[in-house]
């Protein structure tokens, strides 16, 4: 039975019955992810940015002889921003390869399309059983990134002691626990926009203006996802001239995301990069006891990066790819295969 569904007055047994069948997908694909926990779940699944939407499905069991309502077994959900719709599809390990996740795609892609929107995009993790099942249904890989995790156990803390210091000289660095103050927010944003030209073909939003940087922080917190920023300032000109950005979610406080890392062109080769990350893991260490591992994602192409990561103890981990697929076709395809 699938229905559309709002996570924003699903019951609190729905919440906890999809990250059953959450932790269930992540044990049987990506054994080594820690599971999720319910902090912040229905908040994550419900808050979005100013001007975007996203819509929910869910595949529920059968309720059982005495009433109790079924699991949930399936969940589409869509992204609607700017021109394209963001799918992310899951199905319990239980009742795959029965043609629920076609069915589920298809629901989510009918409503894109009849939204006007052209294409839609998906994120599909390296060896797993989403690639074929992509494939099958017509996306086309677009883009590749390797995500890579670092074990804290692993980390030699004297010497990344060592990297935070090594930054030359006419730049500092601060730490902002929870977002950037107000009055660095514009010249946070132009850092950021430095990067804008290179488009890398992510789906995750970036924010260069200072409005959007103020919305997406906000986004962030009501999300129950906590941001770290490490900035490093240019002391003459007061510009930022590298920053980097982790987010410790709730709803896995114990794996956090490394985001975005830029130094802006003009003040690359003063060991910034190195300085600016290693002195974000020496904060985690004292701010979030809890933290074991953080991951992060990169092109394949940007050798400078993988290789500032693997002195911090980076390893690769998985391929995470890019799918897209024109909605029109898609629900054509999909449809006459009924
Ligand atoms: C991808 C996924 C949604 C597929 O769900 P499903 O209900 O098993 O898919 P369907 O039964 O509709 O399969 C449709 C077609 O996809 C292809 N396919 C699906 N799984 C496949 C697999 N393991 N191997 C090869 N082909 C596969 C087949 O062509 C299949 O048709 P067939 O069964 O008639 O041969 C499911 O495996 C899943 O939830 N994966 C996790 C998704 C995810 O988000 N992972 C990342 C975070 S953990």
């Amino acid at each position: 039975m699938v229905r559309e569904w709002d996570p924003r007055n699903a019951s609190s047994a729905e919440i906890a019955s999809l990250l059953d069948t959450l932790n269930a997908v992540l044990a049987a694909d990506l054994p080594e992810d820690p599971a999720w926990r319910e902090n912040s779940l229905r908040e994550y699944l419900t808050e979005v940015m100013p001007g975007e939407r996203r819509i929910s499905w869910v595949a529920q069991a059968e309720p059982a002889a005495d009433g109790t309502p079924g699991a949930i077994l399936g969940q589409v959900h869509v992204l609607l921003l700017g021109d394209i719709g963001v799918l992310e599809v899951l199905v319990h390990p239980d009742v795959r390869r029965t043609g629920l996740g076609r069915t589920l795609v298809l629901v989510a892609a009918r409503r894109v399309y009849q939204e006007g929107f052209r294409s839609i995009g998906v994120e599909v993790v390296g060896d797993t059983p989403a690639v074929a099942f992509y494939e099958s249904i017509g996306f086309t890989r677009e883009y590749v990134e390797t995500r890579s995790v670092l074990d804290l156990s692993t980390v030699d803390w004297s010497e990344l002691t060592a990297m935070a210091g090594g930054i030359g000289a006419g730049y500092h660095l601060e730490v902002f626990p929870g977002g950037p103050p107000d009055e660095l927010i514009e010249a946070y944003a132009r850092a950021k926009a430095e990067v804008r030209d290179v488009d890398d073909g992510e789906l995750r939003p970036s924010s260069y203006d200072p409005q959007r940087l103020r919305d997406s922080l906000d986004c962030l917190h009501r999300r129950g996802m906590k941001p770290y920023i490490v900035l490093a300032l240019h002391e003459q000109s007061g510009e930022v001239a590298g920053l980097t950005e982790v987010v410790v979610p709730a709803q896995h406080p114990t794996r956090a995301d490394q985001y975005d890392t830029i130094v802006v062109q003009e003040h690359r080769g003063y060991g910034i990069d190195r300085a600016i990350k290693a002195r974000m893991l020496l904060e985690l260490r004292s701010a979030e006891p809890g933290l074991a591992e953080v991951q992060t994602w990169n092109a394949q192409a940007n050798e400078a990066m993988l290789k500032v990561n693997a002195e911090l103890g980076y390893r690769p981990d998985r391929e995470w790819c890019e799918y897209s697929v024109d909605v029109a076709e898609l629900v054509h395809r999909l449809d006459a295969g009924r």
